[in-house]
């Protein structure tokens, strides 16, 4: 094999074994008594390739890795307005079991912590379904989103049913504001259930790899989330998800994560990878420690912070030339590459700003660009009807079609050709 990946994750598997600190979670008394020493690590590829090492097909429960995703299928349930109605999006800087309630609308501050998901919880499906049902519902979600028939753990339910004595008040408090009508003490037996259904450091790697793809099911295909889902959960999973660390943990690792008290932690870069990890021994956070470390190794050494992976805008341009045609037309061609976004588009077209103060023949190369995003498109075909309203002649050469709409456009007098001899001939 080419790829030094499984090598490399082995190497940062061993090296996170010898970190022995922490303790497993203890308020739920099953988790106390979990092999300290199982530890999984496994990194998922946006078209499902998992590279793994360690423990990663030994079961444990879910815990508040289960928050994002139950957040999106409440928004898919409901729409995005109505589950802000209840839930807010601010970090709350406390721990994930206190009662952080806004001041005035006494929303749960967001869905990472323990009270804005159990208001989360509360709206999937109808009002009025049985708690059972609602919890299948989840189960049928996660599910799908894994790849895979997902269970619930009844005895670590059972564990934390009969300990669950602040999430019950964090729930009647919620009630007492109406932020939702169902029994609280039958809502926390849903949400308990939720927390305990049993994954894999392999399930985990795949569903924070269908976060990375854009809420598309890497194996099945399935698109389980639309993107704008994608994009408010992994925001919340940025500035939320880890918590009272959040800020140290997105300037360190820079990964939008979410950790569970069990031992799991998911960190998903998007249109990159999954991360998944697993050890039961946890921080004063109540974040696994050494998939905390581990993380934080992979961020370093495969440079996976978030605010590191733009390009510079620049680097779109690959060259700017000048051709003749064979009855001796000059025509400046724009040679762009890679993949083009808002700042790419912004500095091509100061470049042609600079450059030209003149009308002109003009032409764009997208032969070596494999994607512009919406946003990009639309700049630059306002940018060229702009020179040709102003009188340039404009040519592209787009051979994969990755702007297809000026061939729609009647009204757009462009040439469009599919290479540099069909422009030149
Ligand atoms: O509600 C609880 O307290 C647990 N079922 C889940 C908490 C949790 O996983 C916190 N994350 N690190």
């Amino acid at each position: 094999m080419l790829s030094s990946i499984p090598d490399y994750l082995s190497q940062v598997h061993d090296e996170c074994a010898a970190e022995t600190s922490g303790f497993p979670a203890d308020y739920i008394p099953e988790l106390a008594s979990v092999d300290r020493q199982l530890w999984g690590l496994a990194l998922s590829t946006v078209d499902g390739n998992v590279y793994a090492a360690g423990d990663v097909d030994v079961g444990f429960t879910i815990q508040s890795i289960s928050k994002p995703f139950v957040y999106a299928l409440a928004i898919a349930d409901r729409g995005l307005d109505a589950v802000l109605e209840k839930v807010g999006v601010e970090p709350s800087g406390e721990a994930f079991n206190e009662l952080s309630l806004e001041r005035d609308s006494k929303r749960p501050r967001n869905p990472m912590i323990n009270a804005g998901a159990i208001t989360a919880h509360s709206l999937i499906g109808s009002y009025a379904m049985d708690e059972n049902s609602r919890v299948e519902l989840i189960i049928d979600g996660l599910s799908t989103i894994a790849g895979r028939q997902l269970s619930v753990d009844e005895t670590v339910y059972k564990s934390e049913a009969r300990t669950a004595h602040r999430n019950l008040a964090i729930a009647h408090m919620l009630r007492s504001y109406d932020l939702f009508e169902q029994d609280p003490e039958e809502l926390v037996d849903g949400y308990t259930r939720q927390c305990a259904i049993r994954v894999t450091v392999r399930d985990l790697a795949m569903m924070a790899a269908t976060l990375a793809n854009g809420g598309v099911q890497p194996v099945t295909g399935e698109e389980v989330m639309t993107t704008s889902t994608v994009r408010q959960v992994l925001s919340v999973m940025t500035t939320c998800g880890m918590y009272d660390a959040a800020g140290d943990w997105v300037t360190t690792v820079g990964i939008p994560a979410k950790s569970g008290v069990a031992g799991g932690l998911i960190g998903t870069l998007p249109g990159q990878i999954g991360i998944a990890a697993f050890s039961p021994r946890l921080d004063g956070h109540g974040h696994s420690v050494r998939a905390v470390r581990a993380c934080e190794r992979l961020s370093q050494d495969m440079n996976l912070h978030l605010m590191e992976v733009a390009p510079p805008a620049h680097a779109i341009i690959r060259q700017t030339r000048m051709v003749a045609t064979a009855s001796g037309e000059a025509i400046t061609v724009h040679e762009l590459q890679g993949s083009i976004h808002f700042a790419g588009v912004e500095r091509l077209l100061r470049n042609v700003d600079e450059q030209h103060s003149q009308p002109a023949h003009l032409a764009f190369d997208f032969t070596s660009v494999y994607q512009i995003n919406d946003a990009a498109r639309r700049m630059f075909l306002d940018a060229v009807r702009k020179m040709v309203d102003a009188g340039y002649a404009v040519s592209l050469i787009d051979p994969d079609e990755v702007l297809p709409e000026p061939v729609d456009d009647e009204e757009l007098s462009v040439n469009i050709v599919s290479s540099m001899a069909e422009l030149t001939a």
